[in-house]
C-alpha cells in the first residue's frame, strides 16, 4: 500500500464510496471520510453515495432516498469540496450499472463465495438473500474501475473487496486481450483510524447496524452524548499503559487511543507519552474533549447543508454530469472491447 505520488494526469485517480443506510459515525469518519478531505488537495478525486449497493437488502423508498442526501451532506460537512472532488450518487451515473453486469461475467463464482462480508451479512440464511448482496463486491469493482481509478481509500473491513476489484480487473485485462485497460486499484487502509471498534465490545467494528447506539459515536451526536458514550465505553481495570505493547490483548483500551491518534493525527506511541500511567477518568475526557472540538463544526455544517436542500441538489447534479463525463468514455472502450455490436 503505497500513497499515491501527486500528479495531475489521469495516471493517479482516487475513488471511494460511502452506502447511504444510516448515520455515518466515526469509523466512517476517521477510516474514510477524513481521508478523502486530505487526498482532495493532492489528486483527481471522485466520491460517491452508492445507493445502488443499499438495495442489496431491504429499503424502504423514503428512507433510502432521505439518507443518500444525509450522506451527501455529510460529505460536504466533512470538508469535501465540489471545486476539488467530483461528488455524487450512484445511481445517477449508468456506468456503474453497465460496468457491473460485464464484470459480473469475469468474476468467478468462487472468488464470491469466499467474500467474507456477504457471510456475515447473509448470516445462516444466505438462500433467502439477494442475488445482489451476493454480488455486492462486482459492483464495487465496477464503481472503481469505470472511473479506470488507481487508489481506494477505505477503512480496513473493505480490503478483500478490494483484493477482488484488483483481480476482477487483472481478469478483465486478460480475458478480452487489452493489458493494463484496468488499473489494479490499490488500497489505501492506513493509519489507527483504519478499524475503529465498537465502544461496548472491543472485538467487532464500530458499525451503523449495531442495534446499540452507545456502540459508536454518530457525526451528528450532540457534545454531550459524544462525553456520555466515551465515559461509558469498555474499557478495563488497568489505566493507561506507557508503550504500545502495553495494550496487547486490551481491545477497549486500544481502542480508545487509536481513536484519540487518529483523532490528533498523531501516532499511538505519541498518545501513550502524554497519557500513559493515567487513569481512564482522565483520559476519557480529554478523548471526549477532542472529539468534540473535531465533531462538532461538522455536526454545524451538516444542519447548514440540511437547510438549504436546493444547494445540495445543484451540487449533486453538477457532480454527476462530472461523473458521467469520465465514465462514459471509459465505457465506450469497454464497449469495444468486449464486442457489443451498435447499429
Ligand atoms: P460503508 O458504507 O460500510 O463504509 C464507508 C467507509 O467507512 C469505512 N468504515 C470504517 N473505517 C474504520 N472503522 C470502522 N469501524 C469503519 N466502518 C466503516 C469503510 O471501510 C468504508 O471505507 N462497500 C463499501 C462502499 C463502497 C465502496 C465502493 C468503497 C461501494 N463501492 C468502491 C470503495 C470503493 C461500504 O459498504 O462502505
Amino acid at each position: 500500500m503505497t500513497e499515491p505520488s501527486p500528479r495531475n494526469s489521469h495516471e493517479t485517480r482516487v475513488f471511494s464510496g460511502v452506502q447511504p443506510t444510516g448515520q455515518l459515525h466515526l469509523g466512517n469518519y476517521l477510516g474514510a471520510l477524513s481521508k478523502f478531505v486530505k487526498l482532495q488537495d493532492q489528486h483527481e478525486c471522485v466520491f460517491c453515495v452508492v445507493d445502488l449497493h443499499a438495495i442489496t437488502v431491504p429499503q424502504k423508498r423514503n428512507v433510502l432516498a432521505e439518507n443518500s442526501r444525509q450522506i451527501s451532506a455529510a460529505f460536504l460537512a466533512c470538508g469535501l469540496d465540489p471545486e476539488k472532488a467530483t461528488i455524487f450518487v450512484q445511481s445517477s451515473v449508468p456506468a456503474h450499472a453497465e460496468l457491473a453486469w460485464i464484470l459480473s461475467c469475469t468474476a468467478r463464482m468462487g472468488w464470491l463465495e469466499r467474500m467474507t462480508q456477504f457471510k456475515d451479512k447473509a448470516g445462516k440464511d444466505a438462500e433467502r438473500s439477494s442475488v445482489g448482496l451476493f454480488s455486492y463486491p462486482v459492483l464495487q469493482a465496477a464503481d472503481i474501475l469505470a472511473y479506470q481509478a488507481t487508489h481506494v481509500p477505505v477503512g480496513d473491513d473493505q480490503k478483500q473487496h478490494l483484493e477482488l476489484s484488483r483481480d476482477i480487473a487483472a481478469r478483465f485485462n486478460r480475458d478480452y486481450d487489452a493489458p493494463e485497460f484496468f488499473p489494479l486499484p490499490e488500497p489505501l487502509i492506513q493509519g489507527p483510524g483504519a478499524r475503529i471498534m465498537s465502544l461496548k465490545d472491543g472485538s467487532v467494528k464500530m458499525s451503523k447496524s449495531d442495534p446499540s447506539d452507545l456502540s459508536r459515536i454518530n457525526l451528528n451526536d450532540s457534545p454531550e452524548q459524544i462525553t456520555k458514550k466515551f465515559k461509558k465505553a469498555r474499557t478495563d481495570p488497568d489505566g493507561v499503559p506507557q508503550e504500545v505493547e502495553g495494550l496487547a490483548g486490551r481491545d477497549g483500551a486500544d481502542n480508545l487511543v487509536a481513536i484519540y491518534a487518529a483523532l490528533a493525527e498523531i501516532s499511538k506511541a505519541d498518545v501513550l507519552r502524554q497519557f500513559g500511567g493515567q487513569g481512564w477518568g482522565v483520559f476519557k475526557p480529554a478523548l471526549a474533549d477532542l472529539a468534540v472540538a473535531k465533531l462538532s463544526p461538522i455536526a454545524e455544517r451538516l444542519a447548514q447543508f440540511n437547510n438549504d436542500p436546493a444547494e445540495l441538489d445543484r451540487v449533486l447534479r453538477a457532480g454527476a454530469d462530472k461523473a458521467n463525463a469520465i465514465s462514459e468514455p471509459v465505457m465506450q472502450k469497454v464497449r469495444e472491447i468486449v464486442g457489443f455490436w451498435r447499429p
